[in-house]
């Protein structure tokens, strides 16, 4: 039967109740507003674990001063009813003090190096540092056995696989692919940001991701590829952060190098940031 939960007592003592029925704790982390793309991770995570936790929270600590946390979609009922109906068995919804109890300004932080230099991390300083924060805490309070991270937050996932190897802790991350619309644009809580007529352009981020497969496929020069790809997205209204490819660690490749690549891309469409990758093979030159 499902349940909400909000003290962190009662989740503790549910948790160790189904650890003692020897049963395997699957978590879905997430900041609520749920859609398609949350319940597949649900689905996913249900595959590999007998009990499934999904916590919802919106973290103060990853958002910057000027970003959306303020008016960031907090949809508590329409979340539990669809986790309800995904399968989950427990929604964990910490209030802020039970998630920081000193505060956000108070709370120990975690800083994963390296892998948050670049990309996302250089246009969100601190971004990192607060989902590292809070998933850390997460994860020590729901100690799950397997946890589900998306697919489209590439580089949060690289980070989580840091942060569980650095740390050691005993739990199996699973990836879950990128949940489309129709017309290809990845599922985002942010979406409903979007105007009627910026929801129609935005699927340029997916179209100008498939082109910069394509550019690398033919065995384009990466650097043209990427200078294309922002022009492209800049003529169809967007503001670009970047538009790259990259090698799975986010290390810039060489041209002819081949081996798996992700093409990734962050914009703006109005007061929208969106971002989402692919990933693909560059084959061996012939
Ligand atoms: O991906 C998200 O929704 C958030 O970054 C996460 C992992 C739940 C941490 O707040």
């Amino acid at each position: 039967m499902f349940e909400t939960i909000t003290d962190l007592g009662a989740l503790r003592a549910r948790i160790a109740e189904w650890k003692r029925a020897g049963l395997r704790v699957g978590f879905v982390p997430t900041m609520g507003n749920l859609h398609a793309g949350h319940y597949s991770l649900v689905a996913l995570a249900r595959q590999h674990a007998d009990r499934v936790v999904a916590s919802v929270f919106v973290n103060p600590t990853q958002f910057g001063p000027n970003e959306d946390f303020a008016r960031y979609p907090r949809t508590p009922e329409a979340d539990a009813a669809g986790l309800a109906a995904a399968g989950c068995d427990l929604l964990w919804l910490p209030s802020v003090e039970t998630m920081y109890p000193y505060g956000a300004g108070g709370a120990v932080r975690m800083h994963v190096p390296g892998v948050t230099d670049t990309l996302e991390g250089a246009h969100r300083p601190g971004h990192f540092d607060g989902v590292a924060t809070v998933v850390t805490r997460l994860f020590h309070q729901v100690q799950p056995d397997v946890a589900a991270f998306g697919r489209k937050d590439y580089q949060q996932l690289a980070v989580i696989r840091y942060l569980v190897r650095d740390l050691a802790f005993p739990i199996e991350l699973l990836a879950g692919e990128t949940v489309r619309e129709p017309d290809g644009l990845a599922m985002s809580s942010r979406n409903q940001y979007l105007s009627a007529e910026e929801r129609a352009r935005a699927v340029e981020i997916h179209r100008t991701l498939l082109a910069m497969r394509e550019g690398i496929r033919c065995g384009w020069p990466r650097e043209q590829v990427e200078a294309e790809a922002a022009q492209r997205l800049l003529e169809t209204g967007f503001d670009p952060d970047y538009a790259v490819v990259r090698r799975p660690d986010l290390t810039e490749p060489d041209d002819a190098e081949p081996g798996p690549r992700v093409a990734l891309i962050a914009a703006r469409l109005g007061r929208t940031r969106l971002i989402d990758n692919l990933e693909f093979e560059r084959p061996t030159p012939p």
